[in-house]
């Protein structure tokens, strides 16, 4: 387990007589610490509660300048009354450490977080998100979807998903495109619409044209179609495959290459992580749809998992991926848990996390990894699985489980 400076000092700020680091506290009611932050960076007022040194770059010109509201006084006033909505600031914001940075370091391309809108309101969350020495990629999770992008046939709105487009540039963070072809939030005009093949193909390409031109350029991989496999390996009834057949899969990765070249093309789905009948299937559909050409260029292993059942055949089932010569990624990382969550089980998360991200580092294919959210706080898990939860390396107060230094420390941090 790393040591990281940046955290003692803002853990200890009444021990230490030195300028806040960046990504440190500088400001907020009832802080006590310093309020001058280092060369380069200027503490940025987020609300009452919380300021944080940011690169002199990216902070807020509105407030540039020490929180005023920061008067120092003594030890003893430290107790907060912070809403939960401004918990404490997340401790692995250490610029020298954070997930990204120790990825980088360890060979891949990206560590990332899922986001969206909704959660972009608290300031804390936002602020910690938008380290990029932390989060080196996001996704959106629901605001690039069909019911989102395409509610009424032919009326594109892209408003939502901008938001998090913008925010992935300002960040200088690699944005995943999620998702343009998938059996579910498909507005009804779509799947009752009784659409003949033509129609229905038609409708397809336009929309995969639409959405992923709209965004050509700012995306780094693309999820064109997801969830296509049932557990079996057969192929899954959606509104897609039985009107128009298999082939509307060929269909949309052909078009979402003509609408923007540069993207990574991947198919997604979820329990293909370790071997199985799905995995198989997936591997022979997508080593069918290379030998038909198809730009195929990466699968997307989702990894929704369970504390203390991950599969041991993770590595193996990767590398057979990895060999079909495209890229593999972790696309939408949780490792969820009966609650309460004990000591025991967090324990095991912390390893069932290792478990993923020591695979991930061992296949020469796996380029990236990214959690479905950071924090508890904001995980699907608990309003889909009823009792269970706690599934992100950080709770819903922001504060780091056993499972952050775990993947730090697999990446070699
Ligand atoms: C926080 O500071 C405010 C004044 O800014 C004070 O009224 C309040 O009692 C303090 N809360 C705690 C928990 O110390
Ligand atoms: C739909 O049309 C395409 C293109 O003509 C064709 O290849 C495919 O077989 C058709 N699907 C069905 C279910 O008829």
């Amino acid at each position: 387990m790393a040591i990281r400076l940046p955290l003692l000092l803002a853990a200890l700020p009444f021990l230490v007589n030195a300028q806040n680091a960046i990504y440190t506290q500088c400001g907020g009611n009832n802080w006590t610490g310093g309020t001058t932050c280092v060369a380069g960076t200027t503490c940025n007022k987020f609300n009452d509660w919380y300021s944080q040194c940011l690169p002199s770059a990216i902070a807020s010109p509105a407030s540039s300048k020490p929180a005023t509201t920061a008067a120092a006084t003594t030890k003893a006033s430290t107790s907060s009354s912070a809403p939960a909505s401004s918990a404490a600031a997340p401790s692995a914001s250490s610029g020298a450490s954070g997930f990204h940075t120790a990825a980088k370091a360890a060979g891949l391309t990206y560590f990332g977080s899922a986001t969206d809108n909704g959660e972009l309101t608290d300031a804390t969350y936002k602020a910690f998100l938008s380290d990029s020495s932390v989060f080196g990629q996001i996704t959106p999770g629901n605001s690039m979807k069909w019911d989102s992008t395409e509610p009424t046939q032919g009326q594109f709105t892209f408003t939502k998903g901008d938001v998090i487009a913008d925010l992935a540039a300002a960040n200088g963070q690699l944005l995943r495109g999620h998702t343009t072809v998938w059996h579910s939030q498909l507005p009804n005009w779509v799947t009752s619409g009784n659409f003949d093949n033509a129609t229905l193909t038609g409708i397809m390409t336009n929309h995969v044209s639409k959405v992923i031109g709209h965004y050509a350029g700012e995306v780094y991989a693309w999820d064109v179609v997801n969830e296509v496999l049932n557990d079996d390996g057969t192929l899954r009834e959606s509104v897609f495959f039985n009107t128009i057949g298999e082939s509307y899969i060929a269909t949309a990765f052909k078009t979402a290459r003509a609408a923007d070249p540069n993207a990574k093309l991947y198919i997604n789905d979820f329990s293909i992580e370790g071997t199985g009948a799905k995995s198989t299937a997936m591997i022979n559909l997508v080593s069918s749809l290379l030998d038909q050409g198809v730009p195929v260029d990466g699968i997307g292993i989702q990894a929704h998992l369970i504390v203390g059942s991950v599969p041991t055949t993770l590595q193996e089932n990767w590398q057979a991926m990895a060999d079909l010569g495209v890229e593999i990624a972790i696309t939408e990382l949780d490792i969820r848990m009966t609650l309460p969550a004990t000591d025991a089980l967090l324990k095991q998360q912390a390893t069932d996390y290792q478990t993923v991200v020591n695979a991930c580092l061992a296949v020469k294919g796996c380029v990236g990894i990214t959690i479905w959210d950071w924090t508890d706080k904001f995980s699907w898990v608990p309003s889909t699985f009823s009792g269970q939860g706690a599934a992100l390396p950080y709770d819903e107060k922001f504060a780091a489980k056993p499972a952050v230094d775990a993947i730090l420390s697999s990446l070699g941090a």
